[in-house]
């Protein structure tokens, strides 16, 4: 069930009586259907009738139209439009290029252009790698979608696909100082996505996947960073990843357990689960338990894909067989990436003592973190309205940067753990059961996990060279 937020903002010019109760029976009539009213502004006045805005969160399409009739309804008052905050924030797209240089007269343009950038060219050409210190490659990374599994959305298309991905290129600029450009692709064919990636990376220092469907996701991504000399970063995957193996670390610290002694199930075995899973191996869990729509993963599963193979292959030690409910039973954490409202309290109160719940599928998790909350030591979701937010904010710039600035040519996973650890200490000693993850306008968060990001990159560097 929807409920008013910020990201169903209205605002409704009405024009009204000039009387002493006006203001006051307007807002009773937006607050008596439900709307939470944000701001109220007389933009106009005369002897007979003042023009107010009123800016109300709403729940859904319908709940606006309540209001809008609500107002209607009061003597002497008509609503004259109704306008959507957030359609208005889209006009005409959230991004713009902006030139560095000053272009005042004749003397800059032959700097800027011809003739003079003639000879950057030459530089360029003579050594390539040049193009990372005297282009906009140093600092740019091409979010790159072909629209297939976008949000909750499905598979809506390149076009559609655009404004998420103009967001997504905002949030690097504002959290990390990222230069990100969309790249929505008119194609969903997995060999012309890699052959247009690969055509068009010599203007980016870096590739982020963005919202393209498992499981051919896994394949692009592998088969770009195996012929690309740039990292390569699918956010829906690693960036996930990241998160989850912070929050993790902390919620382990809240329930006081090591991960060696814990057996995690994960429900999902798509993009998020099966980046989680491989990190997640990497800190020696004693088990960990798949399950995706079929049940629990394991070896003698018919018909899987390569990477629903690997994962059977590395997980579930004791060859568990059957529903998500029976690998519930005993087991210390959840973790979620899969579809809503697969289980309820009772589940929860099979789990081992202290039990970690995280229910990440968005909108709806897989348990109410309420129901959750009765039995579990820990909940965290991926929505905004409860504590512990698993939001891939808190990873994907500050990895970029780090990437940037190391000027990677690759990532592994000790980078994305890396990126957790960093995300994971900005809590410290601010840790409890409700503070497991940062909030993602934490100012320490980016630079912390750049810097970790660089450093791994780093090292990774020099071992190479050392070899
Ligand atoms: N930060 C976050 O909170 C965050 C990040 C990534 C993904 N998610 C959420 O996780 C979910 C999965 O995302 P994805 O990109 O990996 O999707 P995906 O389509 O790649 O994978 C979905 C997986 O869920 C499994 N699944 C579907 N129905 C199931 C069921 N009834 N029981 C068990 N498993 C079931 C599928 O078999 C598949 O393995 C989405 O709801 C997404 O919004 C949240």
């Amino acid at each position: 069930m929807p409920v008013p937020g910020p990201g169903y903002s209205i605002t409704v010019r009405v024009d009204a009586p000039p009387s002493a109760s006006a203001a006051g029976d307007l807002t009773t009539a937006v607050g008596k259907v439900g709307g939470v009213l944000t701001a109220f502004d007389v933009v106009g006045s005369d002897a007979d009738a003042i023009v107010v805005d009123i800016t109300a969160n709403v729940a859904s399409a319908d709940h606006a139209e309540d209001i809008t009739t609500a107002l209607n309804a009061l003597p002497g008052v008509q609503v004259r439009k109704v306008s959507d905050r957030t359609f208005l924030m889209h006009l005409g797209g959230k991004l713009e290029v902006s030139p560095k240089v000053a272009l005042k007269n004749r003397d800059d343009l032959s700097r800027a252009y011809t003739p003079g950038v003639a000879r950057v060219c030459q530089a360029i050409a003579a050594n390539p790698e040049d193009a990372r210190r005297l282009t906009i490659k140093r600092n740019t990374v091409a979010v790159v979608s072909d629209g297939s599994a976008v949000l909750g959305l499905g598979n809506i298309g390149p076009g559609a696909a655009l404004p998420v991905m103009e967001g997504k290129a905002a949030l690097f600029k504002k959290f990390a100082d990222v230069d990100a450009w969309p790249v929505c692709l008119d194609t969903q064919d997995t060999e012309e996505i890699i052959r247009t990636v690969r055509a068009l990376a010599p203007v980016y220092a870096g590739i982020n996947l963005e919202d393209i469907a498992a499981p051919r996701c896994f394949e692009i991504e592998a088969r770009l960073r195996d012929q690309l000399d740039i990292p390569v970063f699918h956010d829906d995957q690693h960036g996930t990843a990241i998160v989850v193996m912070a929050a993790l670390r902390n919620a382990l610290r809240v329930v006081e357990k090591d991960i060696e002694n814990c057996r995690v199930v994960v429900s999902g075995v798509g993009a998020a689960g099966s980046a989680i899973i491989r990190l997640l191996l990497r800190r020696n869990p004693a088990d960990v338990v798949a399950v995706d729509i079929d049940g629990i993963v394991h070896t003698g599963r018919n018909n899987m894909d390569p990477n629903l193979r690997w994962v059977a292959e590395h997980t579930n030690a004791d060859g568990m067989t059957g529903s998500l409910h029976e690998a519930l039973a005993g087991a210390d954490v959840f973790i979620g990436v899969s579809a809503p409202n697969l289980f309820g309290a009772e589940q929860v109160a099979t789990m081992n003592d202290d039990p970690v719940v995280f229910a990440l599928a968005n909108p709806d998790p897989e348990i109410d973190p309420i129901e959750a909350q009765q039995h579990a030591a820990v909940v965290a979701t991926g929505r905004s309205d409860y504590p512990n937010q698993i939001n891939n904010v808190l990873a994907f710039p500050g990895v970029f940067r780090g990437l940037l600035d190391a000027h990677a040519r690759d990532i592994d996973d000790e980078m994305l753990l890396a990126a957790a650890n960093a995300v994971a200490d900005v809590v410290d000693d601010r840790l409890n059961a409700s503070f497991i993850v940062p909030s993602v306008f934490d100012n320490a968060v980016a630079p912390a996990v750049a810097e970790a990001v660089k450093s791994a990159a780093m090292q990774a560097t020099g071992d190479k060279e050392a070899k």
